[in-house]
């Protein structure tokens, strides 16, 4: 196999491609990143984030025998009406009572010999007590401790360092009154000394400096759908996520519902994001709201969007403006006078429906009008193809925006099949940002898979400018969403098989692309389809169908099939097989309930088959699906929901491997079904222009190995240092245990007479950097 590259042969500069995503879901922020370790600090919790909380959540109350106290939650003399609750103790008869903290992943993690510091807000009602501070095991054993005389009716901020002489993952954060009478206490907090790159409410050093190892070109922050689940109002409790309640003193910022169904500080705000970019050489791009919830269908009114759009011209202003103006001097006061020089600005998270695109002119037109240079970002809903991407992308065109994020989350094998997706995106005016992507698992596997695609993001780069995998953080004591980047708990964080393909590449990403040519005698292969022939109509959550007229016509005629009722009583109907080329036909009415049902073809067994979801999501979609070995694929989607009572006429046309899924005639999804063709190799290449080497990358899914001459035709190759990532099982998967078992391994090719022989392994990610 001969792989070619000259470096006179350029394509696109490649520019800010590789980069991270950033999303409070699986406690990523609290609980996460951001290292305060007092869980519940300022006694917010409410069954509004999540129905098993209250404001104890976290805490406990405990009175030694022989005391009578009393615990309680108050809010009538609030430190910021914005966190209006606090506790209170009082101790009637007896030596003490305490709270105590249990953090997250059931305990605070401390280690000897380093120092936290402690603050919390305090006041007594008039009789000065003792309230001692300690972290403490589980059995009481004092850690570190501290004492403070409060003599002070107004709330006062008390601060401590404490230093632990023991190492203990399971510790407890204790406040103990020990002295009888009343105390008030608000805003508890510990925080690490170590924090990344010391700075003061800042990170966890070992999960930011994993994601400073990446060196991202960008980070979008704050989300995902975070940003966009929500209420219209930015004061009440599970209000859509706005910038403006994140910056700022602690106590003053709102914590708010998480829509992932937990309790968010924002403690880890706007300004902590972008100083953490700063920190780590990477651009902030914050998404935006476009004022519309697409999960409960709340649309600002068109006559109060302002109120949005104003937040996206301050979002600039507070990033770029001089410290003269009114929000760069925010900026300034909050320590960082130089501006943040932001570039990009997202305005909404994987909208679909008329109502945001509605809005998106409004924005789009006042930051263009205001702040040309900066580039805007519209989207193109959580979907590979269909009506929504379609309707993001005709307003991206329509208005010129300069990005359009795409989302999506597939099987592996589509991200194999796929990896020509981008091929014919070269020369739009608009580019696309993948904001999100991932196939489902962390496996060795699913990291091959996505780093063959990202072979094609590559050579694609003059159509996609931005991409970034998605989740990245997730704890694993609070899963929202797998598969995900990187994996901790509250003292320990590795890296997936995922991490180290994104690291690879970004740290190799290059700055200008190379033409790269294969010169192979090897065939493309396809792999071999695990689909089925059979036909089954299922039912989906809680809705009653009377399917009518079925009938399946194939080139062996046509077979019908008695009406059936579809519902969760009667789950699973065999209404018939098929192969090659066929149509089922039938009408559908539904009876009772609120979505729709499935269509299941090519159906093998219930990991392998595809189906046709009508009146899927919440009843908005029409979508022609596929699951292959479990893992699933929305293929096409377009906006559709079921009417009770109504009758339609439903039509799944299967030719020579292109699905047409068709309601009263309408052409609603049209796409090919996945076909997996392995290509011999998957190569890129690219130069860095500082120190002129050349990368190579390669992605090798075949079993067998290939001798491999690389060349780089105008000029010499002298040296080949290379990264290999091969050996595994496909099903080889990082842990706490093993954290680097599947990372990548230094090597040197051999070079002679300007060629550079390497023997690709089979399974494998190669990258070259070759100095000539
Ligand atoms: O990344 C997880 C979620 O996936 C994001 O919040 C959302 O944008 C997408 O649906």
């Amino acid at each position: 196999m001969k792989i070619t590259v000259n470096t006179q042969n350029k394509t696109v500069p490649l520019g800010d491609l590789y980069g991270l995503f950033f999303e409070d879901i699986n406690h990523a922020a609290d609980g996460g990143l951001y290292a305060e370790l007092v869980r519940n600090r300022s006694f917010e919790f409410c069954e509004v984030d999540n129905n098993s909380y209250n404001h104890f959540t976290a805490w406990t109350t405990v009175i030694p025998d022989g005391a009578r106290a009393k615990t309680s939650i108050q809010a009538e003399h609030p430190l910021c009406a914005k966190n209006p609750h606090y506790l209170v103790i009082d101790l009637y008869s007896g030596n003490s009572a305490a709270v105590q903290n249990e953090g997250y992943n059931g305990g605070i993690p401390i280690n000897a010999c380093e120092s936290y510091n402690f603050s919390c807000y305090a006041a007594c009602d008039g009789r000065p007590i003792t309230l001692e501070i300690a972290i403490e095991s589980i059995d009481g054993e004092a850690y570190a401790k501290t004492e403070f005389r409060i003599d002070n009716t107004d709330w006062k901020k008390y601060t401590a360092c404490l230093t632990a002489v023991k190492t203990d993952y399971k510790s407890r954060l204790t406040l103990r009154l020990k002295t009888c009478g009343r105390v008030y206490i608000d805003m508890v907090s510990l925080f690490p000394q170590n924090t990344y790159k010391g700075r003061e409410n800042g990170l966890r050093a070992d999960i930011a400096q994993m994601l400073a190892d990446m060196k991202p070109r960008f980070m979008r922050f704050p989300g995902g759908c975070l940003i966009h689940d929500g209420s219209l109002n930015a004061d009440d409790r599970d209000s859509m996520y706005r910038w403006k309640n994140t910056i700022g003193e602690l106590h003053e910022r709102p914590s708010r519902r998480n829509n992932w169904g937990y309790s968010q500080t924002l403690g880890l705000g706007y300004y902590e994001f972008f100083v953490f970019c700063e920190d780590i050489g990477a651009k902030p791009l914050p998404v935006l709201s476009g004022g519309y919830d697409p999960h409960h269908r709340r649309a600002a009114p068109l006559d109060k969007l302002d109120e949005w759009i104003d937040d996206a011209l301050d979002l600039i202003e507070f990033a770029n403006g001089s410290s003269d103006t009114e929000w760069g001097a925010l900026r300034a006061k909050l320590g960082h006078p130089e501006p943040f020089g932001l570039e990009y600005i997202g305005i909404g998270n994987e909208e679909v429906g008329a109502e945001f695109f509605e809005r998106y002119p409004y924005f789009h037109k006042a930051i263009r009008e205001k702040y040309p240079e900066i580039k805007i970002i519209n989207t193109a809903g959580p979907f590979v193809s269909g009506g929504e991407y379609n309707r993001g992308w005709n307003s991206a065109n329509e208005y010129g925006s300069d990005l359009i994020d795409e989302h999506y989350y597939l099987a592996p094998e589509w991200f194999i099949a796929n990896h020509h997706h981008y091929d014919s995106y070269k020369g739009r005016k608009t580019k696309v940002f993948l904001g999100e992507y991932a196939s489902w698992d962390n496996t060795w596997y699913n990291a091959l898979a996505e780093a063959s695609y990202m072979i094609g993001l590559e050579r694609n780069a003059e159509g996609v400018a931005l991409a970034c995998y998605a989740p990245m953080l997730a704890n694993v004591d609070y899963v929202n969403w797998r598969p995900d980047m990187i994996w901790f708990d509250n003292h320990r964080v590795y890296g997936t098989a995922n991490y180290y393909v994104q690291k690879l590449f970004m740290t190799n990403q290059g700055d200008t692309g190379l033409a790269v040519s294969v010169d192979t005698e090897l065939e493309n292969e396809v792999m071999p389809s695990t689909l089925g022939n059979k036909i089954y109509l299922a039912p989906r959550g809680n809705a009653v169908m009377e399917c009518s007229d079925i009938e399946i016509i194939s080139e062996k005629g046509t077979v019908k099939h008695p009406n059936i009722t579809v519902s969760a009583e009667n789950p699973h109907t065999l209404i018939g097989e098929a192969d090659g080329n066929y149509t089922i036909k039938m009408k559908a009415v539904r009876k009772s309930g609120n979505v729709g049902f499935f269509i299941q073809f090519d159906y093998a067994d219930d990991k392998n088959k595809r189906f046709i979801d009508f009146g899927g999501w919440e009843n908005q979609d029409s979508a022609i699906c596929e699951n292959i070995n479990g893992r699933n694929s929305c293929l096409d989607q377009s906006r559709f929901s079921v009417e009770t009572g109504k009758t339609y006429e439903i039509e799944v046309r299967v030719e020579n491997g292109l699905i047409t899924h068709m309601i009263d005639g309408v052409v609603m999804n049209k796409i090919r079904g996945t076909e997996v063709v392995i290509e011999p190799i998957y190569c890129s290449s690219s130069v860095d222009e500082k120190t002129g080497e050349v990368i190579i990358k390669t992605v090798n899914l075949r079993q067998s190995a290939h001798n491999a001459q690389l060349t780089v035709e105008d000029k010499t190759p002298l040296t080949a240092e290379v990264q290999t990532m091969y050996g595994w099982d496909d099903t080889a998967r990082n842990s706490f245990d093993k954290p680097d078992l599947v990372s990548p391994k230094s090597d040197t090719a051999e070079v002679h007479d300007g060629v550079v022989s390497y023997t690709i392994p089979p399974r494998s990610i190669c990258v070259f950097r070759i100095k000539v």
